[in-house]
């Protein structure tokens, strides 16, 4: 599994079952919320993105806005995938079930076997399809033990309705249970510079070969727009690197681990196209180093320059080991960052 295999599409891609998807997918819940795109922009955002070799949509059943409106994202990525003019054999839309939501668009979740299998049997006709590619828990219900909802999934598997299953928003504990259960193709939790506790999930599943999506991969629609201002550290890089720190941050997660999918969300065209480029960024080990230690008091960036530095070893770097250059100081790590996040 790796960043240098390109698709045909010539993004640089990732396994996801047995698809090889672009490095980085698009989660479609802001075309169906409130104050969203109409149909038109929301399409048309999609088609941008498929055409830029987008292979990997988001959507969920409960992206909408009311309980009156379930399964609006699903039915409008089906539309724009089905009416655009290229080919579909690659395109991965994987969704969920789980949650419900209120009349007054309240979230509430719903893990019961029952409840599971008739939402997929709700999103098969909202995608139009017969088998579902990629099905996931959305998240786990308290009240519901844990193994009867993935139980459910298996059962859906078993009956050829999903091809894949994926869980979401689980801890290591609930990623290894599911994993006796049935086999787990990928776990969607939130990832981003603010949120780095999802560190732990990332390595389990980067060693068991199973692909992490990471939701809100730019802090969410709140936060998107203030990353470079509230991560100093990802706003330099980008600087020095003449790209946006939303680049910088996809390809610092892309980074993490060789099976992390961001799923940056997007209304408008140029924001998924300015994400879809980190696919093809790389990042030096100094620059993953001064990202991972991102924080007030984090080292300054040394100068790039090339053949810097050839006595430190990535694994160095990657583990925080000296990194700080003649400074003294010691450059948080890994380890270091997701201890203090
Ligand atoms: N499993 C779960 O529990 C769960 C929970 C939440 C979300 N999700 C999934 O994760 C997806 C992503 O999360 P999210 O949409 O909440 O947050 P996000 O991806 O962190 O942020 C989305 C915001 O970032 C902006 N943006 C995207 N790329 C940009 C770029 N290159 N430069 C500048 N701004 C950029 C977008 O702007 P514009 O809108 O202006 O284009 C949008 O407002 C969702 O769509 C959904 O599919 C899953």
């Amino acid at each position: 599994m790796n960043q240098t295999d390109n698709g045909a599409s010539g993004i640089p891609t990732r396994k996801l079952g047995s698809f090889s998807v672009g490095a980085i997918g698009l989660g479609a819940m802001l075309l169906s919320r409130e104050g969203g795109p109409d149909e038109r922009s929301a399409i048309r955002t999609l088609h941008v993105a498929l055409d830029a070799g987008l292979t990997l949509i988001d959507t969920a059943d409960t992206y909408c806005t009311n309980c009156s409106d379930v399964g609006h994202n699903e039915r409008l990525v089906a539309k724009a995938v089905h009416s655009w003019s290229g080919s579909r054999d690659e395109i991965v839309i994987a969704t969920k079930g789980g949650h419900c939501r209120s009349a007054d668009g309240g979230w509430h979740l719903d893990g019961r076997p029952e409840h599971l299998r008739r939402a997929c049997e709700a999103s098969l006709i909202a995608l139009g399809v017969d088998v579902i590619t990629l099905y996931q828990h959305h998240r786990p219900d308290p009240k519901v033990p844990y193994e009867d909802s993935v139980g459910a999934l298996k059962d859906l598997q078993d009956e050829g309705k999903i091809r894949f299953v994926g869980i979401g928003n689980a801890s290591v504990t609930q990623i290894a249970q599911a994993m006796e259960i049935v086999g787990v193709t990928s776990v969607q939790n939130e990832f981003s510079p603010s949120f780095r506790t999802s560190l732990e999930e990332i390595e389990f599943c980067a060693t068991r070969g199973v692909a992490f999506l990471a939701w809100a991969p730019l802090g969410g629609m709140a936060g998107a727009g203030t990353l470079g201002s509230r991560h100093p550290a990802f706003e330099e890089v980008a600087r020095r690197r003449g790209v946006s720190a939303h680049q910088i941050c996809l390809a610092w997660e892309l980074a993490t681990a060789p099976t992390v999918i961001p799923i940056p969300g997007a209304r408008k065209p140029q924001t998924i196209l300015d994400s879809l480029r980190a696919a093809d960024l790389k990042l030096d080990p100094e620059e993953i180093a001064f990202l991972n230690a991102n924080g007030p008091a984090a080292s300054p960036l040394p100068a790039r320059s090339p053949g810097r530095n050839p006595e430190r070893s990535a694994a160095d770097l990657l583990s925080g080991r000296n990194v700080a250059g003649g400074s003294g100081r010691r450059t948080a790590g890994f380890r270091s960052s997701r201890a203090s996040s």
